[in-house]
């Protein structure tokens, strides 16, 4: 691995900048050892988990079309021990993210108590933009909830901390946000999570194509490049320095890994392109990526990361 490519987040080292995206390829403790193994992958972020086990919603839930994929997955996991049981563990000095669903202010708060009880000296993350649970809104898209939950969770919580964000659209919203977030003293955003509630609708079957929700589901991969990239950016002019930001959406090659770092990411995460071309995408990633930087003359990403221009 080579040092070109790096990141810190809270004080913590990556050696390399990529990652999965939470939800492709950590469900299980076996396929988060087997993204660690990888020397192209700089940190494994684990499936968003509940305080249960849960088996999500009903199959099929996920759908590939050729422009990304709809999900309605409904947070399949096996609970919240389980992974707080695996970030615990020594991974040969890479670190692990371990994420946290919301499905209740109560047990958001309970499970973050439990973390920091917990002897994990890790990033928590905490995954506020679940588009796929019925009757549960996106949290960080209700400002107030966010801002009280936010500051419920800071009068105990003294570990790294980031949240997993829904895209917006506004600048209003940015703007909003950003002035929530700033007011913590957050490691990280993890930006975005799937565009929710998006419809695909095969015309030949004239059929939506996943099950839950009547064919309702989050949407991710090409399609989402833009969305992602344009949270990237605004978050990252408008947040704290100290605030890293983990970029997702619409990566399939290294050039939107380069993207994202340019519109101020420090790691970049990958979900649809994973779920489609498994762990030895990274390698290609990776590669790409430090072709990039080879073509432009970049020694290191701290050469360009936030450097957009704009006209
Ligand atoms: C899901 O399990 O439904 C996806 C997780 C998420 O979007 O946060």
């Amino acid at each position: 691995m080579t040092n070109r490519l790096h990141a810190t987040i809270a004080d913590i080292n990556f050696e390399g900048i990529l990652a999965n995206a939470s939800g492709v390829h950590c469900q299980t403790k076996e396929e988060l050892a087997e993204l660690l193994a990888s020397p192209y992958v700089a940190t494994a972020v684990t499936k968003s988990s509940t305080k249960e086990v849960r088996t999500g919603n009903p199959k099929p839930s996920y759908y590939e079309f050729e422009q990304g994929s709809i999900n309605s997955m409904g947070l399949p996991n096996n609970g919240f021990d389980y992974y707080l049981d695996y970030v615990s563990q020594d991974h040969s000095q890479k670190p692990v993210i371990l994420s946290v669903a919301s499905l209740s202010m109560t047990e958001g708060i309970e499970l973050l108590k439990r973390v920091q009880d917990s002897d994990f000296q890790g990033i928590t993350e905490f995954n506020l933009s679940c588009p796929n649970v019925v009757g549960k809104p996106q949290v960080a898209y209700d400002f107030e909830t966010t801002h009280q939950i936010l500051t419920e969770v800071f009068k105990f919580f003294k570990k790294p901390l980031g949240v997993k964000l829904p895209p917006y659209f506004d600048f209003a919203h940015f703007d909003q946000m950003a002035d929530i977030l700033n007011q913590f003293p957050l490691s990280h955003i993890n930006s975005v999570n799937s565009i929710g509630n998006g419809l695909y609708v095969d015309v030949e079957t004239e059929a939506s194509v996943i099950k839950p929700k009547k064919g309702f589901g989050g949407l991710g991969g090409a399609m989402i490049l833009p969305t992602a990239l344009a949270n990237v950016r605004a978050f990252r002019e408008r947040l704290n320095p100290d605030i890293k930001i983990i970029g997702t959406g619409g990566v399939t090659s290294g050039e939107e890994v380069f993207a994202h770092i340019l519109c101020g990411a420090d790691l970049v995460s990958v979900g649809t392109e994973l779920q489609r071309q498994g762990i030895g995408l990274f390698e290609k990633l990776q590669h790409e990526l430090l072709m990039i930087m080879n073509e432009k003359g970049y020694q290191s990403i701290d050469e360009f990361k936030g450097q957009l221009k704009t006209m």
